[in-house]
């Protein structure tokens, strides 16, 4: 496949996904260096072929993200693939810079990838996984042959370079700013690349102001490091419209979320929410004082928060081998914490602001409800009466097994298939009305969305018609 026709491809793509004024924004798409491996794959044509794959997915996630990284294939010629715009682009321009960026790679193949640089964004591709990479041998620094030999240039770029290093791990990886000595100005931009944490973003930054600092007193400087790309220049060259301030959005992006400690554990989710129809009064209550709830969730969410970087350790770079499922909504993924404790952690795809809440919502419930005594299994060996605690006075077996049934119904992988409060109550009350069976809740395999097809209709419940 050559370039071109990837580039056409792509335009097309772009053209119909997102149909922008082309002659409006400025993508900054100027070409600063493209680098080459020197070791050669052992089957080019699949590696063209998971470029593409790769190139289309990230198509979307760019535009949304302004990051995105993806790995397909069997090694030795497994591809992974990064890429990420500056955040001062807006999400047109970024996906604009990525339809260009991304065409140049393939003529690094047969190598075993490469990196391009522009002035608006980054691609890197290889075939190993190289995200977690803040140096390499190839790094590199563009100094301008034009020069400012002025005292007061150089205080200026010394000012903003510490200015960024100091500013920018801590602001998700991105700075953007100018200092003033005497009437002369530097502007400066520096990024990291969103998969690094802060510490990893501070060493990528400190080698890369020390570069640009040796490149003094040329007016204009670029370093491109295996981790970060940093810039200054006498000119002002950043869309300050945009930078600094990060939407809640692209944040939530970016986490991943534990979605329960231990597997068997995540399966118990709902029968917490459902039983005693605590759920209900809940969301009456929510109502009331949504602001005050929100608060408080937004609190206990923290806890269950994890460094992207201690996820990516925990699965080995989300590692195949560490993949127990796929489902609509994103892969899950085993993992391992430093401290031993096995977890579960779903890669969500998501972007759009009201899904945020929604997850929220689903991992305050998810927390709140992690009893050991519970699996989806006792539900299908009909065994659900080994779940009750004996030294619980028990008097209807079979309430508590529709309870529990209920509450299976409640924690369907699918916010679509889970029955609706009013549904739920119906069920609690209509003691004599058989229940639909609940498809496997999330995290058991891949069959759950057939399990659902097989039994579950639900605009006509079968329980619940009047
Ligand atoms: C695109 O931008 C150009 C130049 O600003 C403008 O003249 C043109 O009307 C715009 N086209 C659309 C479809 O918005
Ligand atoms: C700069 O950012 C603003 C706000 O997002 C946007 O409307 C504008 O088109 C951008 N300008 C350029 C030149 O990219
Ligand atoms: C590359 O892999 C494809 C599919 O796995 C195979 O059909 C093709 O023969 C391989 N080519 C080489 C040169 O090994
Ligand atoms: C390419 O992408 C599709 C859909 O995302 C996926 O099903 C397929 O397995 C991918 N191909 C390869 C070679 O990984
Ligand atoms: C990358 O490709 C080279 C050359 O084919 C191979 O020697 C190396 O083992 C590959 N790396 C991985 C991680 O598979």
């Amino acid at each position: 496949m050559a370039a071109h026709s990837l580039l056409i491809f792509s335009l097309v793509i772009y053209a119909t996904a997102f149909s922008i004024n082309l002659s409006h924004a400025d993508p900054r798409t100027d070409y600063v260096m493209r680098m080459c491996g020197k070791v050669h794959v052992q089957n080019v044509s699949n590696y063209f072929k998971y470029y593409s794959n790769i190139t289309d997915y990230m198509q979307d996630e760019i535009y949304r993200n302004k990051f995105a990284f993806k790995d397909v294939g069997e090694p030795p010629d497994r591809l992974y693939v990064l890429a990420q715009c500056m955040d001062d682009l807006t999400n047109e321009e970024c996906a604009m810079c990525f339809t260009q960026i991304s065409t140049l790679i393939p003529s690094c193949f047969p190598s075993t990838g490469g990196r391009v640089y522009f002035d608006g964004c980054f691609i890197r591709a290889e075939n190993y996984s190289f995200y977690r990479e803040v140096l390499g041998p190839e790094d590199t620094k563009r100094c301008s042959g034009i020069v400012n030999k002025r005292q007061e240039f150089s205080v200026a770029v010394d000012e903003v370079l510490s200015q960024m290093l100091l500013k920018a791990p801590s602001f998700r990886g991105f700075a953007s700013m100018h200092e003033t000595s005497n009437g002369i100005s530097a502007y400066g931009m520096a990024s990291c690349w969103k998969i690094l944490d802060r510490d990893l973003c501070s060493n990528c930054l400190s080698e890369a102001v020390a570069s640009a600092l040796s490149c003094i007193p040329s007016t204009e400087a670029r370093v491109l490091n295996a981790g970060c790309f940093l810039r200054y220049s006498d000119t002002s060259f950043a869309n300050d419209s945009n930078g600094g301030d990060y939407s809640e959005e692209e944040v939530f992006s970016y986490v991943t979320y534990i979605m329960g400690v231990g597997l068997i554990c995540v399966f118990a989710i709902g029968i917490g929410v459902c039983v005693g129809k605590l759920s209900y009064r809940r969301k009456i209550r929510l109502k009331q004082s949504k602001e005050t709830e929100d608060l408080v969730l937004e609190e206990r969410v923290q806890y269950m928060q994890f460094k992207y970087a201690t996820l990516d350790t925990a699965t080995q770079s989300f590692s195949d081998s560490n993949r127990l499922g796929r489902g609509g909504f994103g892969e899950v993924f085993k993992g391992t914490l430093p401290d031993g404790r096995e977890i579960a952690i779903k890669r969500l795809y998501i972007s759009r602001k009201f899904r945020v809440q929604e997850i929220r919502y689903e991992m305050d419930i998810i927390g709140r409800a992690q009893h050991k005594n519970l699996a989806w299994k006792h539900f299908q060996s009909s065994t659900v009466q080994e779940i009750i605690d004996k030294s619980m006075a028990i008097e209807d077996a079979e309430e508590i097994q529709r309870v529990v049934q209920i509450g299976l119904l409640c924690t369907q992988e699918s916010p679509n298939l889970r029955p609706t409060m009013t549904e739920v109550v119906q069920m609690l009350r209509k003691e004599g009305v058989e229940l639909p069976s609940p498809s496997k809740p999330p995290f058991t395999d891949e069959l759950m969305e057939l399990n659902y097809l097989g039994s579950f209709d639900r605009h006509h419940p079968s329980g619940l018609s009047t």
